[in-house]
């Protein structure tokens, strides 16, 4: 048996069903996994992932191993694993998985630490934490290392960062930033994931709440407008003005936190940045109001401070902690702060994470064929892949569109025809 650390191998057979349920979804991953399987681009190559364990991932995986590759994979969070699909990646198609739900910080280390002991060549992160741990405790394994490739905003913020102070130690492709990725998967992924998580945990009606949609990026505008849809009364919160006046322009209230504080029923942060809803912001909400997170790190929520203001937490449903405040109020915590969409729910459906893996086999074969010229720098996806991608998905979804005529294509390049 492979090297593995998951919960239990016994799963192995519910989680093989649920990740050949999602490959059903995932019409582009399996053209490109047709294509891999005839030309082996990764024979003999090392990919460590470092990815939510779910079953759209275990495509991924099996989609790079049917190229030649050889994978290895860890969790990019101790509660999005499925431990099913865990055991059934390594009893029934051979991958190496460390990852355990619940996971405490020590372990989470422990098996990113493992992963990298089999010195990959390629780095695949949600979150960039591999390549954290490369730059820091593990940096004698960077002389193996071809390239990366980063799944999420937060990880391409965290890598930009690095290559700005000029620190960044090898290539990595910002795959979150194609637009067959972060239009989709942050938009349409989060907005109904997210909802679908907040309702798991509290089966609580959407419809005639006030629901606090906390930053207006792709994951906020598509949560926004998940919720409206569902018959909710969507407030903004925002720090950037155009943001904030694309919002407003898009038919929601938006004001400082601070007010919409006092009015809301649920609140969910998707910003990337650190205590968005603080002290001063709880002791205005309402008696029983829902707060939680969607994005990537637990930072969001500021939840010592909620604790100094409590004077008790007690789990009043899986996933739901109710913090008693001094002056009795009650303020519902989901997740404890984290990833709500793949805590209490199951992530993004497959046939967005479709797309999103579909950059990243492509990425990860960018760096296989360049990475002896590629410079120490953060790359995009190529306009190229994301056409391809865009057209394998339309046709897989049977839709057809235009072509320019020649003479349309003569008209746009030309300069002379005005007025
Ligand atoms: N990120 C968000 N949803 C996901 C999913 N279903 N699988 C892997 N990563 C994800």
């Amino acid at each position: 048996m492979i090297k593995h650390d998951v919960k239990n191998l016994k799963l192995a057979a519910a989680g093989k069903k649920k990740i050949l349920w999602a490959a059903k979804q995932m019409d582009v991953l399996n053209e490109i996994k047709k294509d891999f399987k005839k030309k082996k681009p990764f024979k003999g190559v090392r990919i460590a992932g470092c990815l939510h364990v779910t079953s759209e991932t275990a495509n991924l995986a099996r989609t790079l191993k049917e190229g030649g590759a050889t994978f290895y994979l860890c969790a990019s969070n101790p509660l999005s694993t499925q431990d099913e699909v865990a055991a059934s990646l390594v009893k029934d198609f051979g991958i190496s998985v460390f990852a355990i739900n619940g996971e405490n910080k020590t372990t989470y280390y422990k098996h990113l630490n493992q992963v990298l002991d089999f010195k990959p060549h390629i780095t695949v992160d949600d979150g960039a934490d591999l390549v954290s741990l490369l730059h820091t405790k593990r940096k004698n394994l960077i002389k193996n290392i071809w390239g990366g490739c980063e799944e999420t905003t937060t990880g391409v913020i965290r890598l930009r960062a690095l290559a700005d102070e000029g620190k960044l130690l090898y290539p990595v492709v910002a795959v979150n930033d194609a637009q067959t990725k972060h239009f989709f998967d942050n938009r349409y992924g989060t907005g109904q994931s997210t909802l679908d998580g907040i309702i798991r945990a509290t089966n609580i009606l959407i419809a005639g709440k006030t629901v606090v949609t906390v930053g207006y990026g792709w994951c906020g505008r598509g949560f926004a407008l998940k919720a409206k849809g569902m018959g909710a009364r969507v407030i903004v919160t925002e720090v950037e003005p155009v943001k904030a006046l694309e919002a407003k322009m898009d038919g929601f209230e938006v004001m400082p936190m601070i007010e919409a504080a006092k009015q809301g029923d649920i609140f969910c942060t998707l910003t990337g940045d650190i205590h968005v809803i603080r002290k001063e912001h709880f002791s205005k909400m309402k008696d029983g109001a829902i707060v939680c997170n969607s994005g990537h790190f637990d930072i969001e929520i500021d939840l010592v401070a909620l604790k100094k203001m409590s004077k008790s937490v007690k789990e009043v449903r899986p996933f739901v902690e109710a913090y008693t405040l001094k002056n009795n109020r009650i303020i519902n915590v989901l997740a404890g702060g984290r990833l709500v969409n793949l805590a209490s729910a199951e992530g993004h459906p497959a046939s967005v994470m479709d797309m999103s893996f579909a950059n990243q086999s492509m990425a990860s074969l960018f760096i296989v064929k360049n990475y002896k010229k590629l410079e120490k720098k953060v790359y995009d996806v190529t306009q190229d892949t994301d056409d391809k991608i865009a057209k394998l998905k339309l046709k897989a979804m049977d839709v057809k569109i235009d072509k320019l005529t020649k003479e349309q294509v003569k008209y746009l390049s030309s300069w002379e025809i005005g007025t």
